[in-house]
């Protein structure tokens, strides 16, 4: 049986009709056509569906929708403005990391979640916020050096 919910996502409401095991995955993708999050292996283990849950990186496929209610959501589509792209967006076009690009919505998100709590990361703290992300392409050695290319210019940019 479905149950309304209302999400807060990029900061609009959206009220939807779920049922009780629908993730949030599901939810962004099909019901409010927000397909930068993408979706792969559903089992919490390649990271392409992270989006960020009141400032932390999560895995969209491992979350149900229903328990997101009253949390604040931002997925890959809230970077970007009429300004221009998000540094972190430039940074990965500028520095190589973006090949087939399936990976880096959800790469970028991990970078944000981290970036917004440690504008000044190093090497490490880098790798350990990309860990739950798998890049098919670009070998993660790009992917870390965007990210802290990355990190003085989102200083300015939040
Ligand atoms: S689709 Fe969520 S971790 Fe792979
Ligand atoms: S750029 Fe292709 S999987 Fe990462």
């Amino acid at each position: 049986m479905k149950s309304i919910i209302t999400l807060n996502v990029n900061g609009e409401m959206h009220e939807i009709a779920v049922n009780p095991w629908r993730t949030l995955l599901d939810v962004l993708r099909d019901d409010l056509r927000l397909t930068g999050t993408k979706r792969a292996c559903e089992q919490g283990a390649c990271g392409v569906c992270t989006v960020i849950m009141d400032g932390k990186a999560i895995l969209s496929c491992l979350t149900l929708a229903m328990d997101c209610e009253g949390h604040l959501i931002s997925t890959i589509e809230s970077l970007a403005s009429s300004e221009g792209l998000h540094p972190l967006q430039q940074s990965f076009i500028d520095n190589g990391a973006v090949q087939c690009g399936f990976c880096t919505p959800g790469v970028i998100m991990s970078a944000k979640a981290l970036l917004d709590e440690n504008p000044n990361p190093d090497d490490n703290a880098v790798k350990e916020a990309l860990a739950g992300t798998y890049c098919r392409c670009t070998g993660h050695i790009k992917t870390v050096e965007a990210v802290k290319k990355a990190a003085g210019a989102n200083r300015e940019v939040k």
